[in-house]
This record gives C-alpha cells, structure tokens and sequence, in this order.
C-alpha cells in the first residue's frame, strides 16, 4: 500500500532549489487565520474580544451575568454541533470557529493579540465547553467503527505497529476520491480553489512536532527531532516546508480565506491536530495524529502533483507537494520503527492514545476530503444547490448548509 516514490516527478531534480528541497522535506504547515464573521452569532469574536483585553477581570466583575451569558452560549452551540442527530453545520463551524481561537492562545507569538488571558480560569472554561462534546463525539465515532480497547490492540509493539500501518491503509478516506478527481479530472480553478482551502486547513507541522516531543526520551525524542529538523530543511532557510508552501500560493497568486470564511470540515482538521498536540493528557494521541498524517501524505501529494502538471502549474510551484510524496515515505517508517514501537515497548498503554489518535485524524481527514470534493465541483457546475457524493456503492447529500445525517453512512455524524 506504500505509495511508489517513482511517481515522483524525476525532473524537479533539476532545479537546484527544489533538489535541495527535496533532500529535506516533509510535511504540512502553515500558519492560520485572523478574523472572525460578521453575519449572526459570533461567538468566537466575542470570545476573541474579551480575552483580548488584558482588563478581563475588570470587565467580567463589572458585567453581571456576562461571563454565565457566553458560557451558556458555548454550551449551546456545543450541544446543537455535536449532541444531536442531526449535523447542523453552523453550529459545528461555529464551534470551530471558537475552539481554533482558543487552541491559538496557546501557539502563538503575543504580537496581534496580548495572550495576557491564555491560562485565564474563564478561557480554561470555555475551551472546556466547546471541547469536551467534539471530543465524546470524535471518540465515540472511533470507537463504533474499530475496536480500540486493550483486549483487541496487539499488545507486542511490531505487531501493533503493522496494525497501526493497516488501519491507515484500510481506513475510507485512503484512495478517496477527491484525488482521483484532482489528478486527472479537476479544472485548473478546481486545483487552485483547493490550495486555498489546504493553506487555511493546515496547522504549522513543525510546530506540532515540537509540542510533541516534550516528555518523550530515547528514540522517540530522537525520530520526532528529525522529523523537525527535516521541518525546517535541514537548516536550510529556502527549504523550509512553511517556506515551500507559502511558495505555492505566492506563484498562484492565492489568498488564504479567514477563519469565518471556513467551514467546520477545514477548521476540524486544523483543531484535531491542537487537540491532540496542545493538551498533554493527549500526549499519546499526538503520536497517533501525527503518524497518520506520515503515512497518508505520500499517495495524495503524488496525486496533486499529478494533477497540477495536468493543468499546467508550474513543478516548482507545487514542490511542497512533490517533496512531501517522496520524503514522507521515509517519514511514515521512521514514526512506526521509532515512535510508535518503542513508545508502545515503554508503555503498552499507550497503544490505546495511539490508535485513537490515528482514527479521529483519518475521521476528520475524511470529513475534510469528502466537503472538497463536493464543493470543488460546484465551481465547474454553480447552478448545483446540492451535491451528491459517493463511495463505496453509498451516498449521500451536502446541501448548502446542512448534511442530511440519515443520508449519511459514516458514524462520524451521530
Ligand atoms: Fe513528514
Ligand atoms: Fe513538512
């Protein structure tokens, strides 16, 4: 199932900077997202707002009931997102939305916002609120579909490790096909409304490989180490993967959408990443997440790739892609033979983090690929109000604002 490294294009060797590049890469990146929206509720601009003001216990004591007001708001939001049948795409945007502000306070440099309030009781709450449904839900999700208990995982670390690279390869959203539709078929509008959505949909990996790490020892510290340093080229400043990518959109001309400009399938896939990496209770899922990210890079850079030369993009430009189907191979078999065997010999507890880490990654991944499909090819045909997607024999509708949960198989929804 390891994707052929011959697929890569030969010719990017060629130019000297993408050589260098291609001696080093990895994975994805990219730094997100300012503003919020400005039509109906905003609860993740009001959140922003006041964690914003390094007065926040002044304006809380002096505002009766309002610190109540938005909790309850949250809690609301939370449960229309992620308690009911139905999948009520608002409100998971929303709650997105508002979970990404929040995970940024821990992430980012205090340079557009004070960050004063980033371990503030009232921010520890909120994030409390709006995580705690998304995570039942995801977890639940995973369970109903594998079995993931302790019993079932193989206790021996090689033999988990195979199951960890099976389920991977076996897991819907492996040869989805939204890249069969990118390679071959796709308009070049098509390919470049998807960038956009990958630079708002990716957090910065380098970063997530740093907050990773912290605890680890022996191979494991060591593996991830490398994993970084490859983040950032070896050292080489042009060949930085944030570097790469901001190369693609930069060459296209691009602009990356703001958070409130995207929907809860993109903003999921960057807040599982913060989830799993941010908190240390989730220290072990990170290696899941993570992984999962190792080993389904190769197949769909290859693919985008492909369909990029298709349509007449420049190779240098989709580099970040062409590097990551090559060096993620290698990347994928370093995290299995040295993160995930000797995290799983030193802990065999480990291998239940692990293995939901994989599976809520490849859930959300899913998500993310099923809406790019479905709107990409709204682009060539705007009239459509609704789109069917199929799989498998089974499909199912996106409307314009809702997903008809009984038309959806996946247990994602429920
Ligand atoms: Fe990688
Ligand atoms: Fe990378």
């Amino acid at each position: 199932m390891t994707p052929n490294a011959s697929s890569a294009p030969r010719s990017l060797a060629a130019d000297g900077i993408v050589r260098e590049a291609l001696e080093t890469i990895e994975l994805p990146a990219i730094p997100l997202l300012p503003s919020a929206s400005s039509t109906g509720y905003d609860l993740a601009r009001r959140i922003r707002n006041l964690l914003d003001d390094p007065d926040l216990d002044r304006i809380l004591e002096e505002q009766v009931g309002l610190e109540e007001e938005i909790l309850h708001d949250a809690r609301t939001i939370a449960r229309r997102a992620y308690a009911s049948p139905d999948v009520d795409n608002e409100a998971r945007s929303e709650l997105h939305r508002s979970l990404l502000g929040l995970y940024q306070q821990h992430v980012r440099l205090p340079v557009d916002a004070s960050l004063a309030n980033q371990f503030h009781p009232f921010a520890m709450r909120l994030l409390y609120e709006l995580e705690k449904p998304w995570e039942r839900a995801m977890l639940s999700r995973a369970h109903s579909a594998y079995d993931l208990s302790m019993e079932a995982l193989p206790a021996d670390p090689a033999a988990f490790a195979e199951w960890y690279r099976t389920t991977a390869f076996t897991h819907p959203l492996y040869e989805h096909e939204l890249y069969a539709f990118l390679s071959s078929e796709a308009t070049r509008p098509q390919l470049e409304w998807f960038f956009t959505m990958e630079c708002a949909g990716e957090a910065a990996f380098d970063d997530l490989v740093a907050m990773a790490q912290v605890g680890t020892r022996g191979d494991v510290k060591m593996e991830m180490g490398s994993n970084y340093w490859d983040e950032l080229g070896k050292g080489k400043r042009h060949a930085v993967h944030t570097h790469l990518f901001h190369k693609l959109i930069e060459d296209l001309k691009l602009r990356a959408p703001a958070a409130d400009e995207l929907p809860w399938q993109v903003l999921a896939g960057v807040n599982v990443m913060l989830w799993s990496c941010i908190p240390r209770r989730n220290a072990f899922r990170a290696q899941g997440t993570l992984g999962a990210v190792e080993l389904l890079a190769p197949q769909r850079c290859t693919r985008v790739v492909h369909g990029a030369k298709r349509v007449g993009i420049r190779k240098t430009s989709v580099v970040y892609y062409g590097a990551h189907a090559i060096i993620d191979i290698g990347h994928a078999e370093g995290w299995l033979r040295n993160v995930i065997e000797p995290q799983v010999a030193a802990f065999p507890e480990s291998r239940a983090g692990i293995a939901e880490g994989l599976i809520t990654r490849a859930d959300a991944s899913l998500d993310y690929f099923d809406f790019c499909l479905a709107r990409a090819r709204t682009i060539a045909a705007p009239a459509a109000s609704t789109i069917t997607v199929s799989r498998g024999g089974k499909s199912w509708q996106h409307g314009k604002n809702r997903v008809d949960a009984s038309t959806e198989r996946r247990p994602a929804s429920a």
